[in-house]
């Protein structure tokens, strides 16, 4: 019910237990184990989770040898408040505990009652490979490093997610052999925050450009991407990377949360608006055409009417290819939750409708002017529409286009013909 991340971990699980003798089911009352993965970053997830959860457990009580679970970052969060909330529920697991999914199978197994996992010191595991698990699949991820050591005053992952941690490159880069072996032809690295990747080996000190590298000449890779990476840590040699490594996608999510100096000292970003445009303008030197995301927030505690207006015309400047925008949302524990100035609900709501709408304009606008061009496609799949083909660019947008003879999991010339907000419609160059 989360980000990428929470996705990796949901695969990570399911191979676990496939490799373990389970096999997946159509629906959730036929499952002799329902795990939940979920999402702590904001209100909503959190309110997603308990309403499926709750679901969940009339389930369970018509079959009550059902095991229930919630794991991922509110598991993490509530921990044991969760089972006095939810009597249905046997297991609650952080996400840093995923490495000892296999002694809690053993404790189930054992019939040794409840169990609460959240303890945040464990490093992350390598996934056992599992045959089959990813075909049909062309994009895959790879977690390379979790947790995070910024504390943004709004954010709660830090608590959930514990401190920093890298993998050691040799289990990427088995990672990465393995899902090229099962077909994947895409893979985008995963972090709280790539640019801080550190392995100290005996003879090298890999950082997060030198990984990158070693990773872009593995054999059959086409595309390889990372998310998410914070400005205060983006540094001269990862902007230069997307000149020479050649199978590096020209596409970067950079978050930038607020467009106020002052509410970026709020949030305790360490870099203000100036600092941010300034990568912005590297960025684009080093390639004109790269696409760049971001997430962006409204309604941070003490945020003004001036405040938000910084953050549209930041949004003006930079004219990101698409935005992730949220209204402030309280997560306790945090320092924001303690901040005074909170902004009413009707406000933050009317202040992201407004956000969105000039986002909206600016995204088709960036996507009209595609029309015309010869983009490069990975094709991933057949589209929603019968008879069409789908797949992205390298810019991450989506491609809708006809051919009869395409190979998915190819990378095809497509000349794009019209423009929408959420994708493009072509045809293939044969
Ligand atoms: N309220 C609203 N949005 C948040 N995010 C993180 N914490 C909060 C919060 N408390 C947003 C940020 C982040 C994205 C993953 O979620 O924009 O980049
Ligand atoms: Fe991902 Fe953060 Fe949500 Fe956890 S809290 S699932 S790390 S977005």
């Amino acid at each position: 019910m989360g980000c990428q991340m929470n996705d990796y971990d949901s695969d990570y699980l399911a191979q676990f237990l496939v490799n373990n003798g389970f096999s997946p089911v159509n629906t959730p009352d036929n499952a002799d184990l329902i795990l939940i993965n979920t999402c702590a970053v904001r209100a909503k997830p959190e309110q997603k989770a308990y309403s499926f959860l709750g679901r969940m457990s009339s389930i369970k009580k018509g079959n009550p040898n059902l095991i229930l679970g919630m794991v991922g970052c509110l598991a993490q969060m509530k921990g044991p408040e969760l089972l006095k909330r939810f009597p249905q529920l046997d297991l609650v697991i952080g996400p840093r505990e995923l490495g000892r999914f296999q002694e809690i199978l053993e404790g189930i197994d054992r019939h040794s009652g409840k169990i609460v996992a959240t303890d945040l010191d464990l490093a992350p595991p390598q996934p056992a490979p599992c045959k089959g698990y990813f075909h049909k699949r062309i994009t895959g991820h790879i977690s390379i490093m979790e947790g995070c050591n910024n504390f943004c005053s709004y954010c709660i992952v830090p608590y959930v997610r514990g401190r920093e941690i890298s993998r050691p490159p040799d289990e990427i880069l088995a990672e990465a052999e393995n899902l090229l072996s099962e077909g994947i032809k895409e893979i985008t690295l995963l972090g709280q925050n790539v640019n801080s990747y550190l392995w100290e080996g005996e003879r090298k000190k890999w950082g997060f450009p030198a990984l990158l590298n070693e990773l872009s000449r593995l054999n059959g890779l086409l595309r390889l991407r990372f998310t998410t990476s914070h400005p205060k840590d983006l540094s001269d040699d990862l902007i230069h990377s997307f000149h020479y490594i050649k199978n590096l996608c020209p596409h970067i999510h950079l978050p930038f949360q607020a467009g106020s100096n002052r509410i970026l000292k709020l949030m305790k970003r360490g870099y203000t608006r100036e600092r941010y445009l300034e990568l912005i303008d590297k960025l684009r030197k080093i390639n004109p055409a790269i696409a760049i995301t971001s997430d962006v927030m409204v309604g941070f505690p003490g945020e003004s009417d001036k405040d938000f207006e910084l953050t549209l015309g930041l949004i003006r400047l930079v004219e990101f290819d698409s935005l992730f925008s949220f209204k402030y949302s309280d997560r306790k524990g945090t320092s924001a939750e303690k901040m005074d100035g909170k902004i009413d609900e009707i406000v933050k709501a009317s202040r992201l409708n407004v956000l969105q709408d000039l986002q909206k304009e600016i995204t088709l606008k960036r996507n009209k002017a595609l029309e015309g061009r010869q983009l490069e496609v990975l094709v991933e799949g057949s589209s929603k529409r019968g008879g069409q083909l789908t797949g992205r660019t390298a810019s991450h947008k989506v491609v809708n286009f006809i051919s009869n003879n395409t190979q998915i999991g190819s990378l095809h010339k497509v000349t794009i013909k019209r423009s929408f907000l959420n994708s493009l419609w072509g045809e293939i160059v044969e």
